[in-house]
């Protein structure tokens, strides 16, 4: 595997892997791998020839007081781990390569940046959009692997690229759980043993969501109510918000419907987690 610092160097290897017709899969990341990340890179490698994975902790889309210094990275153990799972290229910019002096563009979706985590992390999806439009242009990749996870970035980064007629195929890739069914995620670093029992209050009531759906409610506020009460049961945690929306518009729902999707955000102590399920259909 090939280690690549440079925009430059990174965008005349993309170039000559296009002359040769040869086509990219670009996953998008953070780094600190996990099985989800690892699964995104093998979706890749079914679906293109080459695959880089890009990592970058991107200053942008890290709010004032978030956890943009203390954000983990083991960048050896991540090259291993890419290296591994037959990436061609990791792409590891500085962020001064990313963001020179002088910067002034942000890449903006309006509209469904709003709700959801828009509304606790203003500025968060401005963030994303800008480095993904920036590291597509770096990376010039055919195709882009990014996790439901994530769900509003993925809807965000699907209207960017429609909206920008950008000739990226864009694939969301199901979210990867532990064995006790909490989502993988980098931030799970942070929380205690007891932060990370109480966590799985998440996806247990979207367990619960989805049985009470398959007996036939149909009514999203009275889900909503029943979910909210069932996590803030657990004691010291704090709800951001339990919403039930369309996944592709992320419009508010008030009856359930196949491409309902019920969405998360909590604080467990100082880590806010997200977590998602469609709620009927598939
Ligand atoms: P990061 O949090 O590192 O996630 C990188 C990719 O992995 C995203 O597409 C995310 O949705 C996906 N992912 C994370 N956990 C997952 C899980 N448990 N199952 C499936 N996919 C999972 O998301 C970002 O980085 C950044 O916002 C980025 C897109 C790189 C822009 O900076």
């Amino acid at each position: 595997m090939e280690i690549i610092c440079s925009p430059g160097v990174m965008a005349a290897w993309a170039d000559k892997v296009r002359r040769e017709g040869r086509t990219i899969c670009l996953v998008p990341t953070m780094g600190f791998f996990h099985a989800g990340h690892l699964a995104l890179m093998r979706r890749a490698g079914e679906v293109a020839d080459e695959v880089v994975v890009s990592l970058f902790v991107n200053p942008m889309q890290f709010g004032v007081g978030e956890d943009l210094a203390r954000y983990p990275r083991a960048f050896e153990r991540d090259t291993e781990l890419a290296g591994a799972t037959g990436v061609a290229v990791l792409f590891a910019p500085t962020p001064e390569d990313v963001y020179p002096e002088g910067f002034r563009t942000t890449v903006s979706v309006s509209g469904l940046t709003e709700t959801l985590c828009g509304l606790s992390r203003p500025g968060h999806f401005d963030g994303v959009t800008t480095v993904v439009a920036k590291l597509f242009h770096m990376v010039k990749p055919h195709l882009a692997v990014f996790g439901a996870k994530d769900f509003q970035q993925l809807a965000v980064i699907r209207k960017m690229v429609a909206d920008l007629n950008w000739d990226v195929n864009i694939i969301g890739h199901p979210i990867v759980r532990e064995k006790d069914g909490l989502a993988m995620s980098s931030r799970n670093t942070y929380l205690s043993a007891a932060e990370r029992e109480k966590a799985l209050c998440l996806s247990r009531s979207l367990q619960l969501a989805r049985e009470r759906v398959a007996a036939g409610e149909k009514d999203a506020a009275r889900l909503r109510g029943e979910i909210r009460q069932y996590i803030t049961s657990n004691g010291d945690v704090d709800v951001d918000y339990v919403a039930i929306v369309d996944a592709e518009t992320l419009a508010s729902c008030d009856e359930i419907s196949d491409g309902s999707l019920l969405a998360l955000a909590v604080k467990i102590g100082r880590t806010r987690l997200i977590d998602n399920t469609l709620l009927a259909g598939a």
